[in-house]
């Protein structure tokens, strides 16, 4: 892959963030997700690559546009994997809270768990304790990993887990545990990347959520050198199948980094569409918008934060009437 993609990337979450942080707080998060669709799809065709979306907003059959097996590009320069969640955290900008992203990640062809809609178990943490965790241990076990790693006692972690019924008795071990707990109601990629940097206050991401949002992480998690462990939980037999399909044969594989994400090389790329610990959201002030965006390449491990500011008035299909 060429670097020159990563900054091609960027044009495309920024066009996506612009349109969906329209919606900020209006309650309605199918708009708000359409609007990225949209305007990343619309993007995406002026990008050099020959992309093929493995990660996107559903089957053919399902969705209108960056739909799976879609392809996406120029239809010149790289063949590449293509992960795209236009707005990740669809109710966070209906109820204009924290942490809304427009995500894109990309790896070479053949690279990326094409993986299924459905929940994932997952654990993450930041490069201090890559190697320490292990996602059939104890929780206390971890903890204690994850605390001797950082140079910290337990009492002084910070865990980031979505605020689900699901995980009651996890957020109980954790508090038994002593660390301390941050309960999220949306948005468990922004946060497993949040491991990775010590400014925001987060140690370790535990618990279930979608599995295609672990794929994108552990992009983020492989860029910036962190790791995260997921297993696939289909509920169903149709759920089983589909992974069956998707060539991942062992429902009780633990799926580690270069399951997820293969290869030496990747890219992730973000723009904060509402505020956040990592990513300001888009500010609109008159004819100007401005994004706020994080590109990484995995190779070089290169991390860029990147402020655009956007005449509305050039990009006038950014502005909902
Ligand atoms: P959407 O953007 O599709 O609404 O997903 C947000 C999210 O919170 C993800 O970050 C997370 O992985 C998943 O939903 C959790 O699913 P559920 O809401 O079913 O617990």
């Amino acid at each position: 892959m060429e670097r020159s993609l990563s900054m091609e990337l960027v044009r495309v979450t920024e066009a996506a963030a612009l349109a969906s942080a329209r919606w900020m707080g209006r309650g309605k998060k199918n708009e708000a997700d359409d609007a990225a669709t949209t305007a990343m799809r619309t993007v995406f065709d002026t990008v050099p690559m020959r992309g093929t979306v493995v990660i996107g907003e559903g089957e053919m059959d399902e969705a209108p546009m960056l739909y799976i097996g879609e392809k996406l590009g120029t239809g010149y320069g790289p063949r590449v994997d293509v992960a795209v969640d236009p707005l990740e955290g669809t109710n966070i900008v209906a109820n204009g809270t924290w942490n809304a992203l427009s995500v894109i990640a990309v790896a070479d062809a053949g690279n990326l768990l094409h993986a299924p809609d459905m929940y994932m178990q997952k654990i993450a943490v930041g490069p201090e304790a890559v190697g320490q965790i292990d996602i059939d241990a104890p929780v206390i076990d971890n903890l204690k990993a994850v605390a001797r790693a950082k140079n910290k006692d337990i009492e002084d972690l910070v865990v980031v887990i979505l605020d689900r019924k699901r995980h009651e008795k996890m957020i109980h071990d954790i508090r038994e545990a002593g660390a301390r707990i941050k309960l999220i109601p949306d948005g468990d990629v922004a946060a497993a990347i949040h491991t990775a940097f010590d400014n925001t206050g987060v140690d370790i991401l535990l618990g279930i959520g979608g599995a295609p949002e672990g794929v994108i992480s552990a992009v983020a998690l492989k860029c910036l050198g962190g790791e995260i462990q997921g297993r696939l939980l289909p509920q169903n037999q149709a759920e089983k199948e589909r992974c069956e399909k998707m060539g991942i044969h062992d429902i009780n594989q633990v799926l580690r980094m270069d399951d997820l994400v293969k290869g030496d090389d990747a890219i992730f790329a973000a723009t904060g569409v509402t505020d956040g610990e990592l990513l300001q959201g888009v500010r609109f002030d008159g004819a100007t918008g401005t994004t706020h965006s994080v590109v990484m390449r995995a190779k070089s491990g290169t991390v860029r934060f990147i402020q655009g500011r956007h005449s509305l008035k050039k990009k006038p299909n950014l502005v909902i009437k």
